[in-house]
Order: C-alpha cells, then structure tokens, then sequence
C-alpha cells in the first residue's frame, strides 16, 4: 500500500513550527527583499546569513554548514551549481530552495543541472509561516501533535480498488462504513461528480456479507429511456421487435448480490414508480411478462444531484426519495479534505508509472507541489487528480527526481464555466443567469424556476410565466432540458 511517505507530505495545519537552531542562508541580489527575508526568518528563530552576489554565498557555504539554502534564481550559474552539487554530497540533508519571482511554468525554463540539485521552487516574497512548515517536514524535525500522517482506515486497506483517505472529513463521512455495509439496507450515496461514489458502492459490497455476489453497476442517466426499463427488469422472448430472445435485467443479474444505481436523479418518473414497487416486492416483471421474477439483491444508488431538491422541483418521487434514504453516504468535495490530496496524487501517480512499466523509484512530490494541489478548486474532485496525475507521469521526462510545480501546471484542466443550467444561482428575490447564456436555456431556466416557484404546479407556473398550460406542456414535452419533468 503506497501509504508511509510522510516524508514528502507536508501537513496541511495551522500551527506553524519555529525555526529554531536552524542556519539558513539567503542569498538575493535584490536587498530589499533579501532585508525582508532576513527579519522574517530570524523572527521564527533561525540564524540567518545574508548573501548579495554568488560569491558572498560561496564563501558563507565554505565557512557554514547551514540546513536549508534559499537563492534567488536570478543569482543561479554553472559554477554555482557545481558549488552546491559537492556541498550537498557532502551535506545531503541541506535543503535548497530556490526563490522565484515568476510565474511557475515560466521558470521550467531553468536547466537541467539546476533542477536536479533543488528541492524546492518557492514563490517571493517569502511566506515564511508556510516555508517554516515546509523545512520542518522535509528536515524531518517532529511534527506538532495531531499531525499523524498514516490514519488510514484499516478496514478499507484491504479493499481493491484501493480507496484511500486520511481526513478528518473522509473519515467522519465513512464512521459507519462496517456497519452500513454489514446491514444490507439500501444505501444512498451522495457526492459532487468524480468524489467517489462509485468506489464506496464497491467497498460497501466487498465489506458486505454479498461479497461473494455480482456487483452490477447501471447507469439510469446514460442509458436512452426507452431502453433502460429492458435493462433493468429485462424482457421476455417477443416483447417487441428485436426481443428475439428472453433477456434478464441487472435486476436478475444481481441477484445474490449488489446492484449499482448509479445518477438515480436522472432516472424518468415513469419507472421510478416501477422501481419503487420492485425494491417494496423483491421481484421483478420482465417487459412483456407477467410471471414475476423473485430477486434478492441489495440496493446502492448515488447521485450528484440534491434529490430533496429535486423532490421540490417535481423531478423525483419522494416516496423512491424515502424508500432508497435508508442510510446515507454523503462524499465531500476533494477541496473540502485538502490532506487527501498527496495522498491520492502520490497514489495515481505511482499507478500510472506501474501501467507504464516504468521502473522504481519514483519521482517523489516537492512541498511546494502539494501545496499547489492542495489549493486548487478540483471541481472533477478525485477523478480530475488522476486524470491530471497520470497526465503528468505521462509527460515528465524519465531522469526527474522531484515534481516542481511547473511540471503539474501545463496539465491541469481548464474551468471554462461554460454558461449552464447548473450556474444559475438562485438568489433572495431572483436568479442570476450568466451573460452569454444561450436563449433557450435562459428559457428552460425561467420555466424551471416557475416550478420550483409553485412546487411543480404547472398551472400555476403557467400563470407565473404569462403562457398557457397548453404552452408549458409543449415546452416540456420537447425541450431535451427541461423533459424530464415531463413524465
Ligand atoms: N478515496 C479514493 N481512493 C482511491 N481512488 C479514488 C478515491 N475516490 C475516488 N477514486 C477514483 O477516482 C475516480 C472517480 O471515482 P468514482 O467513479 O467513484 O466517482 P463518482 O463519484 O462515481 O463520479 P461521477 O459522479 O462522475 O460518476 C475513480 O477512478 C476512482 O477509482
Ligand atoms: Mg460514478
């Protein structure tokens, strides 16, 4: 399990170590900000060593051991480079951070040789709070209690596809993961899109008695509508044109075991009543059958979508709501649990390097690059981490040692919100729809509210909107947005 490399992992608290007893040397042509590091570092109790030019920093190193370097970049040459390549062979523990006016992907320009010999690229001016934090875990000096790295849960270690986490968020959410599992209920799983909710669903079947069962996964919202009833309950020989043979249903195919519902949000009202009376009967109908099927098979559903919303807004059957809100997951968002994050990211990272064949050891993340992937939105949550993870292994040239930040930057995705239904934010008296918003779907969105507005009664809404009943049904009978509320 990739789990103990605490090492590299810079804790995300508050409590900032002191600097205590370490020597630190800076060196800096520009005297302001030289001066500026100077008193910061010493107010956290270090030594300090002030350097101008290149050579005052040779001859300080020739007269010090100091535990950590800080150098402007503008200040690195070849012979510098050579300097500090003998004195960290003779000093390995020396960190040398270099320090960077730039924008990150700028500096990605500096050479070969320089980047194999730096620990760290760190932004000026010099957050001294947040280097403090930095050199303490990578010198490796004691962390402040509470830090403990390696909490993951020993029950979900065992579980392939490995799921991991270490925050207080994820382990609070998963407190009853064991008994969940161990009950058989129905469970419903929430969480923003790419948080894991698929994962769980798996763990919670592996840790259940069913185990030893099928774990049928269906997807209600990728599925055409006329298609997802013969996929859930199946059909028998003739039902239709093309039935030319009896079919089961992940229902059947389940059985004994787990079935997955997965974007139970997007399933069409006309079988969510259908669902509800299987999970209430424990048997199913085959299209075009009339014997029933008895099934035995546990319920998982997930959904990215606020269902009590949806509830309110006429999209979902409160009483499937209630029958499948036995027991609740809820997944926070990856922003929400940033001390996840190395982990995963270590995690994805080694397993694209595995796929790929390449050899250990592996490049291991700079603080500097966790604390650049601690503080990005993940809007994709875990799914956008790998994504970006295995582009970066893909990418990073074979002899890197250490990931700067410059080597994550060029990868990320790009949030180009585009304007949609979903960023329209209801506010006290209005909503906001965002300039550029195409005009049917500004007029899905007005419909839409109306309803939320009249609790989905359509006349009402009607009136609201200064149309005809008659309208409304035509606009929500052939508006691909807004037909789901048509059924
Ligand atoms: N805690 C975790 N540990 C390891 N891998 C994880 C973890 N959480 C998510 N993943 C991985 O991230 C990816 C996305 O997870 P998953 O498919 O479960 O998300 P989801 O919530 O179902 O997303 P969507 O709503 O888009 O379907 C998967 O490859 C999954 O294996
Ligand atoms: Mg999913």
């Amino acid at each position: 399990m990739p789990i103990k490399r605490d090492a590299a992992i810079v804790p995300s608290m508050s409590e900032v170590p002191g600097l205590d007893g370490l020597t630190i040397v800076v060196a800096d042509d520009n005297p302001l900000s030289l001066r500026m590091a100077e008193e910061t570092l010493a107010g956290f109790g270090a030594r300090v060593r002030t350097a101008a030019t290149t050579r005052d920093l040779l001859w300080t190193l020739a007269r010090e051991r100091a535990q950590v370097v800080l150098m402007s970049i503008g200040l690195v040459d070849e012979q510098c480079i050579e300097f500090i390549r003998h004195y960290k062979a003779a000093s390995p523990d020396t960190l040398l951070y270099l320090l960077t006016e730039e924008d990150y992907d700028l500096v990605e320009t500096s050479l070969d040789a320089v980047k194999a010999v730096v620990d760290d690229y760190v932004r000026k001016p010099l957050d001294v709070a947040r280097f403090a934090r930095m050199a303490a875990t990578s010198l490796g000096r004691p962390r402040t209690p509470g830090t403990a790295l390696t909490v993951v849960e020993p029950l979900v270690t065992q579980v392939k596809p490995y799921f991991l986490f270490r925050s207080q968020a994820m382990q609070r959410a998963l407190a009853n993961l064991q008994e969940i599992a161990a009950s058989g209920q129905t469970v419903l799983v929430s969480g923003e899109t790419g948080a894991g909710k698929e994962i769980v669903a798996r763990v919670i079947h592996v840790m259940s008695p069913r185990a030893a069962g099928p774990f049928v996964p269906i997807n209600c919202g990728a599925i055409p509508e006329s298609l997802i009833e013969g996929e859930l309950f199946g059909h028998e020989k003739g039902a239709f044109t093309g039935a030319h043979r009896t079919r089961k249903g992940k229902f059947e195919s389940a059985n004994n075991g787990t079935l997955f519902l997965d974007e139970i949000g997007d399933m069409p009202l006309n079988l969510q009543v259908r669902l509800l009376r299987v999970l209430e009967e424990r048997k199913v109908y085959r299209v075009g059958g009339d014997a029933p099927v008895p099934i035995n098979v546990r319920v998982i559903a997930a959904t990215r979508v606020d269902l009590v919303k949806a509830v309110r807004d006429g999209l979902f059957r409160e009483d499937l709501y209630y029958r499948l809100n036995v027991l609740r997951v809820h997944l926070p968002p990856l922003s929400e649990r940033p001390e996840d994050i190395s982990l995963l990211a270590l995690h994805f990272l080694e397993r694209a390097f595995a796929e790929m064949g390449r050899p250990a050891p592996y490049p291991v993340l700079s603080p500097e690059t966790i604390y650049l992937l601690e503080h990005l939105p993940w809007k994709g949550n875990v799914r956008e981490l790998r994504n970006v993870m295995t582009r970066v292994a893909t990418f990073i040239p074979p002899d890197t040692r250490r990931i700067f930040p410059f080597h994550i930057l060029p990868h990320l995705e790009e949030h180009s919100e585009t304007p949609s239904v979903r960023a329209v934010t209801s506010g006290g008296d209005g909503i906001v729809i965002p300039a550029g918003t195409p005009l049917d779907q500004v007029e899905s969105i007005m419909i839409k509210e109306a309803l939320r507005e009249t609790g989905g009664n359509r006349s009402k809404a009607a009136k609201l909107l200064g149309i005809s009943l008659r309208t409304l049904r035509r606009k929500l009978a052939t508006s691909p947005q807004l037909g789901q509320i048509d059924r």
